[in-house]
């Protein structure tokens, strides 16, 4: 049995160009490291550099001719292919995988597997690899598996992610998912200052590779034959260390939205995840892993989320594992079809449970497009054109067409500034808006056009006063108007479904999404029958409303929320903040407003250069790996201690912003400490 281990190496990386050439210890590069270690292993007969055609991998090709290392060049993009030939010319028998970025690879390590796999029975497959969760760190990863495997993968892949990659048709198709099982698993004792799980020791940033030279700088000048657990005990006994792969002065995620500003207009999909609505220039902007509160940056800095979660979208926290659970099920068993998913008919039973008003129900993939899908019911069923609206329903014509009556009139609705371009005039004073909590604005509107339909948030900031919504209901009775709340961003913020249950109204179509799916793309339109049935009148279908990741995520999301109470939990830890917020400034003696239901604390720095503070309390909090702004939406996954965490870091930052503002300090003054321009208040056009 011949046993050729092949490194996969190349060096166009667009995250760190050349890794592989770039000197680690001694003089020596990281793939010369990994190939000396490499040919320690007392079990294999050949070594194998695995490398591109294309011209800028020549460099490598031409440093292994030079340095008497065998290298085979074949297709960039056709990974298994190129795998399978170097294979094929080398008489591999059995293959053992590596990647050139790993260059801690253990040699010990890699005889162990060779062993193993002669030893154990179920290897009988010929596959073991040492990555899954209890496994090896990454950085040490190895993967080994017989010619025959290999070239029944070679024969069989089509798809075009099963040939860009080595392993997914062997580990997927070929053992039936079940590789975790064929995984060894890692043989060392605990941490008490690393976690193991989360460590990031292969090179893929600069970060990583100043980690990586460190660990070799500081263990192989004292021993060049050391083994993982060397690697391991270093890092516990030095944990600091893990500081250097945080590649702070690259920003590697605001040199990307540089790119994308250029090809993507307005940067992003999202106006509320511009990073200029933060810290233009200076904010992270993408993430490679979310998970809980923590977002992990392409930096690789894991920051803590104190501001929006994903925009309210992820009420139990990132990657909730049941939430994740039910998707990843969905997925393997085929999200669509040509038939529908029974799990269409599960969440509207669930949501007419939770809603007995409720008769009936429709979905969509986003929320303002549910939104957008009740106007048009509550038009189909009236006959009527004009719809008066309280708050922000999102992008689309009947919503910005208020725009062409007069275009500030939405400026009091969340978002300043939004331009009706593109948006036909002959929609001109079909939407009329009106304040929250003032009937009277209402009463006019109604008093002067012929409304069919009324579109409100129940409740965002103020709390209804003096009969508000009440005095809607009955209006809307009076006049046979339909009465649409938006529950967008209020549902399952406070308790199980829509917030109307709480503050005791009942609406004729109620609209959902946001948190509905915990993240993915669910939107609903819940109501009464008489008015539902209109939507077979009026044309209202697309394909991927009927996917099926959609009803699962928020049937999962939903039971989650019931069972843990998840409302309860977050009306507690946003009161608390709340609380605690207004003792602090009180006692920083800062002036400050506090607003919003505790699900969604806002607060504003009452001062002329109130922004300029802002935008300087996002950059202190950043420079505490704290995602801020004067917002905070808590999430299932915000515990008590999470909070006082924030809370401790929001007392720190407020003292050095009193001293800043009491010293007679200018709003220029303030602004000279920002390394950045300034936040934008609302919707710009960008540069
Ligand atoms: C109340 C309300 N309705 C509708 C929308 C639009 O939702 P989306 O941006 O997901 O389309 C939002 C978004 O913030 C919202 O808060």
């Amino acid at each position: 049995m011949r046993k050729v281990l092949i490194i996969q190496a190349r060096t166009n990386s667009s995250r760190l160009p050349n890794k592989v050439l770039l000197e680690l210890t001694d003089g020596t590069c990281v793939i010369q490291h990994m190939y000396n270690r490499a040919k320690r292993c007392k079990n294999i007969d050949d070594i194998i550099i695995a490398t591109t055609s294309n011209p800028e991998d020549t460099k490598l090709y031409e440093y292994c001719v030079k340095n008497k290392i065998k290298c085979y060049r074949g297709s960039e993009n056709n990974v298994l292919e190129r795998y399978y030939m170097t294979a094929l010319i080398s008489n591999a028998d059995i293959i053992i995988r590596c990647t050139g970025d790993c260059p801690l690879i253990d040699p010990e390590q890699i005889d162990n597997f060779i062993t193993e796999s002669q030893n154990k029975e179920y290897y009988g497959l010929n596959y073991i690899g040492n990555s899954n969760i209890e496994g090896f760190p990454d950085g040490f990863d190895m993967q080994l598996f017989s010619f025959k495997l290999l070239e029944q993968a070679y024969n069989e892949a089509i798809e075009p992610f099963d040939k860009e990659h080595v392993s997914p048709y062997i580990t997927r198709v070929l053992l039936n998912d079940n590789y975790e099982k064929y995984n060894i698993p890692i043989d060392s004792k605990n941490y008490d200052s690393i976690d193991l799980n989360s460590l990031h020791l292969s090179i893929d940033t600069p970060g990583d590779y100043r980690l990586v030279k460190n660990i070799f700088e500081n263990i192989y000048n004292k021993n060049n034959n050391f083994t993982y657990l060397d690697v391991l005990d270093y890092l516990n006994t030095n944990p600091t260390i893990l500081k250097l792969q945080e590649n702070k002065n690259e920003n590697l995620g605001a040199q990307l939205y540089l790119e994308a500003k250029k090809i993507i207009p307005g940067g992003t999909q999202l106006l509320s995840k511009r990073p200029e609505m933060f810290l233009p220039d200076q904010w992270p902007s993408y993430y490679q892993k979310a998970n809980g509160i923590e977002i992990t940056t392409l930096d690789g800095v894991k920051m803590k989320d104190f501001c929006y979660m994903a925009v309210g979208a992820s009420i139990l926290g990132y990657a909730d594992p049941d939430v994740n659970n039910a998707v990843q099920q969905s997925v393997s068993r085929g999200n669509i079809s040509t038939l529908n998913c029974p799990s269409e008919v599960e969440l509207t039973k669930l949501l007419l449970e939770l809603h007995p008003w409720a008769e009936m129900a429709r979905y969509t993939r986003a929320s303002g497009e549910a939104c957008s899908m009740a106007v048009r019911i509550g038009r189909a069923s009236s006959g009527k054109d004009k719809i008066a609206f309280c708050g922000y329903h999102g992008w689309h014509d009947w919503y910005l067409s208020t725009n062409h009556n007069d275009d500030s009139t939405l400026d009091n609705h969340l978002i300043k500034g939004l331009s009706p371009s593109g948006v036909p005039k002959a929609l001109k004073n079909t939407a009329f808006p009106f304040n929250y909590n003032r009937f009277e604005e209402l009463l006019k509107i109604t008093d002067n056009h012929d409304i069919g339909c009324i579109i409100m948030e129940p409740q965002r900031s103020e709390p209804p006063v003096d009969n508000f919504l009440q005095k809607i209901r009955n209006l809307c009775d009076e006049k046979g108007i339909i009465l649409i709340l938006d529950e967008v961003s209020a549902a399952f913020r406070l308790n199980t479904g829509g917030l109307h249950l709480k503050l005791g109204i009942e609406p004729d179509l109620a609209v959902f999404g946001k948190s509905l799916g915990n993240g993915y793309a669910s939107a609903a339109v819940i109501g009464r029958r008489k008015y539902m049935e209109s939507a077979q009148g009026s044309f209202i279908s697309s394909t991927f409303f009927t996917e099926d990741i959609g009803f699962t995520s928020a049937i999962a999301m939903i039971k989650k929320h019931r069972e843990l109470n998840v409302g309860k939990h977050i009306e507690e830890i946003g009161t608390y903040f709340q609380t605690e917020l207004k003792k602090i400034a009180d006692k920083v003696d800062i002036k400050l407003s506090i607003s919003g239901l505790p699900c969604f604390s806002a607060f504003n720095f009452e001062y002329e250069n109130g922004n300029a503070i802002k935008t300087l309390y996002v950059q202190k909090m950043l420079e505490r790996n704290i995602l801020a702004k004067n917002a905070f939406y808590p999430s299932y996954s915000h515990k008590k201690e999470d909070v006082e965490f924030y809370l401790k870091n929001i007392e720190d930052v407020f003292k050095e912003l009193k001293d800043l503002i009491d010293n007679n300090h200018t709003s220029a003054n303030i602004e000279s400490q920002l390394k950045g321009p300034l936040a934008h208040t609302g919707f710009q056009r960008l540069a």
